[in-house]
């Protein structure tokens, strides 16, 4: 059902610094940042041949990724997103597995203005899920 790796988040204390890392550490291809209000974040691309790495920093005092950085307060991985051919029935099979989908159930429009859902990090090895409509 899941198909290629769309991208692995990771949450950063400093967003400047960690664009300056994957830009001039690493030579990586990096966006400028984007706010989005309604996800709580500020998110940098890195574009790499084969997928992306998005930089995540908390935006707002509800950020789901507050709590997050207060953990782990050098930053880590956050979560990983998966391509999905239809989000909805993908949905529904998982749900009719037993995983628990966060939220209302009802997709979102995510980073790239695809619709996504999130999966309950405990029911996938201890790793939160992003499912995005391909
Ligand atoms: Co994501």
């Amino acid at each position: 059902m899941i198909g290629r790796l769309n991208h692995v988040a990771i949450a950063v204390p400093d967003l400047a610094a960690a664009a300056r890392l994957y830009r001039e550490t690493l030579g990586a291809e990096v966006s400028e940042p984007v706010d989005m209000p309604e996800h709580g974040v500020t998110t940098v691309f890195v574009t790499l041949p084969n997928t992306k790495i998005e930089l995540l920093h908390p935006l707002g005092k509800e950020s789901p990724i507050a709590g997050f950085l207060e953990r782990n307060a050098s930053g880590g991985i956050h979560h990983v997103c998966y391509e999905v051919d239809d989000i909805l029935a993908a949905r529904d099979r998982l749900k009719a597995s037993g995983a628990r989908v966060l939220g209302n159930g009802e997709p979102k429009i995510g980073a790239h203005g695809k619709l996504v859902l999130f999966l309950h990090p405990k029911d996938f090895c201890g790793t939160l899920v992003e499912i995005e409509q391909a």
